[in-house]
């Protein structure tokens, strides 16, 4: 049996910029602060560079090694489910889905956000509206991604929380 699998430096670094400023962001910042505005910026910048990172980098952390697939991630839970493992080195398929859902919303958010800087649309209720929601669904896919880390360690017996925890990197 292999030894723990441990993300990268940078996958870990940038998740745990993204998911620190993102929860200081929906939770403690003042809202449309300029501490908030800056939090923002780091958040979509963060999220860039892991998905350059992600096209370069050759190890489970490559983009185009969990495209998001319904069917194999339907079919991936019900062998969770008779099985108890899951075996996948990197993302497995239902934790893809979830991952590229997470990227997509962190930009609309981020981006809707700068947006209302803009002179263009300075002012305009409606993309605050926009943001907020956003946020809002972000928060819930957020929710829902640390609910499910959660059952799968506790289903399949694997660390997930370990591998992207900061230690020494013991496996591609
Ligand atoms: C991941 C990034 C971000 C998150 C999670 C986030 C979250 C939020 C939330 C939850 C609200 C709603 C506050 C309420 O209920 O009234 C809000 C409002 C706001 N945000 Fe963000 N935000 C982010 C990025 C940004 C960025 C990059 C900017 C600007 C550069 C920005 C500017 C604003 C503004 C102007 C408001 C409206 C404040 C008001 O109602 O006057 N946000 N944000
Ligand atoms: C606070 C508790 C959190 C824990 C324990 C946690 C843990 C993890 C773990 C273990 C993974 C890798 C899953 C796998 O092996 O397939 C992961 C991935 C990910 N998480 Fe979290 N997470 C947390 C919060 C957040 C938050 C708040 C966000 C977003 C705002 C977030 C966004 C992501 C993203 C985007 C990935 C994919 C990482 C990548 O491939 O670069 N997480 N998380």
């Amino acid at each position: 049996m292999n030894k723990p699998f441990v993300w990268d430096a940078l996958v870990r670094l940038t998740h745990w910029i993204v998911a620190a400023l993102f929860l200081a962001n929906y939770f403690i910042l003042p809202k449309g602060s300029e501490p908030h505005q800056w939090a923002g910026y780091i958040v979509i910048v963060a999220v860039i560079i892991r998905l350059i990172w992600g096209v370069i980098t050759h190890s489970p952390a490559r983009l185009s090694r969990f495209k998001p697939s319904p069917r194999k991630a339907i079919e991936h839970l019900k062998e969770v489910k008779a099985t108890h493992q899951d075996h996948h080195l990197g993302h497995n398929p239902a934790g893809a889905i979830m991952i590229w859902l997470m990227w997509a919303l962190l930009l609309a958010t981020g981006i809707t956000g700068w947006g209302t800087e803009w002179s263009v649309f300075h002012h305009a209720h409606w993309l605050k509206e926009t943001h907020e929601t956003l946020a809002s669904i972000t928060m819930t896919a957020v929710a829902i991604h640390v609910a499910a880390l959660i059952v799968m360690s506790k289903v399949t017996h694997r660390s997930y929380i370990r591998s992207m925890w900061i230690q020494k990197k013991s496996t591609q």
